[in-house]
């Protein structure tokens, strides 16, 4: 989104930050901690002009690896699902962060109206930092090191954001980014459609050169969806991208027809690995430690991103369930009961059922909670007063395709219109979470 001008109030208090900390502290600001105010300042800054635009979904409030996913792929499935051919191209940056141009970096931060107090601080910062970490990694060289943003830091991420965010300029695909991990999609049935994709990469290497921020290219990969996909061969420069049938994605790994088993096939075999690792090293096989072992460090391998990726098939499905059967097992007293008794003697939900309970906090996040701006574009609101209808029916999106059915903005339509009003109309998270779980534990 661009700048609105009426909005640009928020003339920096860079100097009374400096001036409070220096008085408080009898000496100059400590590095972390200004690093620490410096950021506040940015991100303020950034967030009441609306400065970074909402294709970016790394290091971002209320955003993350799923909410980029979802957007995404909500699109792609919904164009798949009319027929088109649609390319997607992973654009791979060379070491993004090292190779931030300090000097581009600090005329962009003037552009945006940063106060030059804080970018002169900014930019003291960001050479010195790369001279000590060049000096550490017992390089001789003290010249000549003008870029790099230290990924670990404070500030870095934020500075990143700054720097890319103008890599959309002029692109008519759908971009969307998480820090620099940067994908295109676009419609490619026709000679037309795929013209565009190609233009968008000629731009996209246009701002690499600018920027000098290097593509990887043999890194970037094209992946191609819809039944009259054409393969074309795009270009970046006078190099041709390769096709890929399967990419990972954000970690996820996504195939040319979102069929999700690869995905599940690598986090069972994952959380298994780990299931193994605690049967070895754990003797004590008692609940109270093997539970929190297997929900810390087994669970979340099987429920990352998972409302993009839930599994299709009851194959799928199964493998999933299987390493939570044998979580459960493990435990102490409980061989001998069925999966079912033990989740109950447990408490927990199967993990298809917690599925179903993170798609509808997902739902919620997007029409009511932190996730709502994004939730515009992907649910439509029924508006009816039939008192039997929840208060916040979602409207049924045509789908032809089981790409679309299957997709989380589709399917949980059925049955989050079927919550009690009670449930959706939840004031909070929390409280939705509570009601939410009341009411599953009531369904078989
Ligand atoms: C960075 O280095 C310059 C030149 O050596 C020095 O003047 C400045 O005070 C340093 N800034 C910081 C924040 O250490
Ligand atoms: C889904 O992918 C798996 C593994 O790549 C494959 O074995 C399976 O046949 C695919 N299923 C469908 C319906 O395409
Ligand atoms: C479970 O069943 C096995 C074999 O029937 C038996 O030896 C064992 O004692 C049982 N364990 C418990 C905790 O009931
Ligand atoms: C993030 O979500 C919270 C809670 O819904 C909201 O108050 C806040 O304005 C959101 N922040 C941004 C930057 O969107």
């Amino acid at each position: 989104m661009q700048m609105k001008p009426g909005k640009l109030k928020s003339t920096l208090h860079f100097q009374f930050w400096v001036s409070l900390f220096a008085f408080l502290s009898h000496r100059s600001v400590p590095g972390k901690i200004m690093e620490q105010v410096i950021k506040e300042i940015i991100c303020k800054h950034l967030d009441g002009n609306e400065v970074i635009r909402n294709s970016q979904h790394g290091f971002v409030k209320n955003k993350s690896c799923q909410t980029n996913l979802i957007a995404f792929f909500d699109r792609i499935t919904s164009l798949v699902d009319k027929g088109e051919a649609v390319d997607v191209i992973y654009l791979d940056f060379s070491k993004a962060f090292d190779t931030v141009s300090h000097d581009i970096l600090i005329d962009k931060l003037g552009k945006y109206n940063l106060d030059r107090a804080m970018i002169r601080w900014v930019h003291n910062w960001l050479d010195n930092r790369s001279q000590r970490v060049v000096v550490n990694g017992a390089k001789s060289c003290w010249k000549g090191i003008t870029s790099g943003v230290p990924q670990g830091s404070v500030l870095g991420p934020v500075l990143f954001n700054i720097f890319i965010n103008d890599v959309d300029i002029g692109i008519e695909s759908t971009l969307i980014k998480f820090a620099d991990d940067t994908k295109l999609g676009g419609v490619a049935t026709s000679l037309e459609d795929r013209d565009i994709i190609q233009n968008d990469l000629s731009k996209l290497e246009k701002w690499s050169e600018v920027n000098r921020m290097r593509f990887n290219k043999e890194e970037c990969k094209v992946l191609l969806l819809g039944r009259n996909n054409q393969f074309h061969t795009y270009k970046m420069g006078s190099d041709c991208l390769g096709k890929s049938m399967a990419e990972r994605d954000l970690g996820v790994i996504v195939d040319h027809k979102l069929n999700m088993s690869q995905q599940c096939d690598a986090v069972a075999k994952k959380a298994n690995m780990i299931l193994g690792c605690i049967n070895r090293c754990v003797v004590s096989k008692t609940r109270e430690v093997i539970l929190p072992l297997y929900s810390a460090l087994g669970r979340p391998q099987l429920e990352y991103c998972v409302q993009f990726w839930a599994p299709h098939f009851k194959k799928d499905v199964e493998k999933l369930e299987r390493v939570q059967r044998r979580a459960t097992r493990m435990i102490k007293g409980l061989e001998n009961m069925t999966y079912e008794a033990r989740l109950h003697e447990l408490g927990l939900f199967s993990l298809e059922k917690r599925r179903l309970r993170g798609d509808m906090i997902a739902v919620f996040k997007y029409l009511k909670g932190c996730h709502k701006e994004e939730g515009e574009n992907l649910f439509l609101l029924v508006s009816e007063d039939r008192t039997r209808s929840n208060g916040l029916k979602v409207q049924q999106r045509r789908f032809r395709l089981d790409i679309r059915k299957k997709f989380l903005t589709v399917r949980v339509v059925k049955y989050w219109n079927k919550l009690p009003r009670e449930v959706v109309e939840s004031p909070s998270l929390e409280i939705f979470k509570n009601r939410l779980d009341r009411h599953l534990s009531g369904m078989v």
